[in-house]
């Protein structure tokens, strides 16, 4: 019996046309030391990436935790206050690295479906004074995880951007899912981030490559990037290796992640009638099933699961998080649903 694994879009594994464009690359002697600026697929897939988020330049990083990182510390200043919305990643999931390495001090606020209101940004705003730590940054992030995939629309994006810069605060996006907002608004992933001046994508989740992310903003962003990157030990060398992929990524995985949402979708209108279940309609990838009100634990569901070789993580919350991904298709969603119906009655 096939492994369905909803742990994460992580877990994705590389097409074979992106193993074939490494030994592609390798064949045509495109791989060089990126340190030094001399991988030609590096440069690619930079170039590319630009142009598809409507930006000046970008750089490859490691990972989307490495994106973010540098982008905050390439646009603000030790002591510095960084306004994030209470359950984002840059909050919650880096180990405190926005604190312990840079320095910065985070002010964690309450978003609607993970999006900062402008009004709920100009209230903590810190006022020119002494006392105060200056604020300098906020971040959105775009699909929100914990908020269920949540979409934050350009709109929004630009009305809680003119707030920031009103009061001279950087805009960075944590567009680790930027794609798949992009796909369920039916719209170019640019119009997303028009309006905020860094922008994080990862490779390496929906998009299926290997490894890798990639930030974006202006020359002077990328060039300070570049510096805070190599601080970081980001520096790679025959990075093409992982930039190969990461084009097919860009140019092949985009819109197969409608899939991932048509997936979502089927599974919560199987799962909505189920009495005292808490959950709402996804407009992506992610899918959180509320235990709440149901007697079995977070622990004892992914247990159970795991016995019908289904994959979630377990833990001591109440909430389970479902990451519908390429290794998943539309014939594992009736495995899922039968066994979550008789899991969760
Ligand atoms: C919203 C968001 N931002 C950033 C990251 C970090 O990406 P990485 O795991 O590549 O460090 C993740 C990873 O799950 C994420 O969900």
């Amino acid at each position: 019996m096939k492994t369905i694994d909803l742990r994460s879009d992580t877990i994705t594994q590389p097409t074979d046309e992106m193993i074939e464009a490494i030994v592609n690359a390798h064949k045509a002697g495109r791989f060089g030391d990126d340190v030094i600026g001399e991988d030609e697929v590096v440069i690619e897939l930079q170039e590319k990436a630009a142009n598809i988020l409507g930006k000046e330049a970008a750089l490859l990083v490691t990972s989307g935790t490495q994106g973010n990182l540098i982008a905050l510390f390439a646009q603000s200043k030790r002591g510095d206050e960084i306004v994030v919305e209470e359950r984002s990643h840059t909050f919650v999931f880096e180990g405190g690295a926005m604190a312990s390495m840079g320095g910065l001090f985070p002010k964690p606020v309450k978003g609607e479906r993970g999006y900062i209101l402008p009004e709920t940004l100009k209230s903590v705003i810190s006022p020119d004074d002494a006392h105060y730590a200056k604020t300098s940054m906020v971040v959105i992030e775009n699909t929100h995880n914990y908020a269920g995939g949540a979409v934050t629309r350009p709109e929004q994006v630009k009305a809680l951007a003119a707030m920031a810069h009103d009061h001279n605060l950087k805009v960075h996006c944590d567009g680790a899912r930027l794609f798949n907002a992009a796909v369920a608004l039916d719209i170019p992933a640019k119009n997303l981030v028009e309006d905020v001046d860094s922008v994080q994508i990862c490779l390496s989740k929906g998009l299926s490559a290997p490894v890798g992310s990639i930030i974006a903003g202006t020359e002077e962003f990328v060039y300070e990037s570049h510096r805070t990157r190599k601080k970081l030990g980001g520096g790679m060398r025959q990075a093409g290796i992982i930039a190969a992929p990461g084009i097919v990524s860009l140019e092949k995985m985009v819109d197969r992640l409608k899939d991932d949402h048509q997936n979502a979708k089927i599974l919560y209108k199987r799962l909505v009638e189920i009495p005292n279940l808490v959950i709402e309609e996804p407009e992506t990838n992610i899918l959180f099933l509320g235990l709440e009100n149901l007697t079995i634990s977070q622990m004892k569901l992914s247990e159970e699961l795991a016995k019908e070789k289904i994959k979630v993580y377990g833990g001591y919350g109440t909430r389970t998080r479902m990451v519908f991904n390429r290794m998943v298709d539309r014939e594992d969603i009736d495995r899922i649903a039968v066994a979550l119906e008789r899991l969760l009655k």
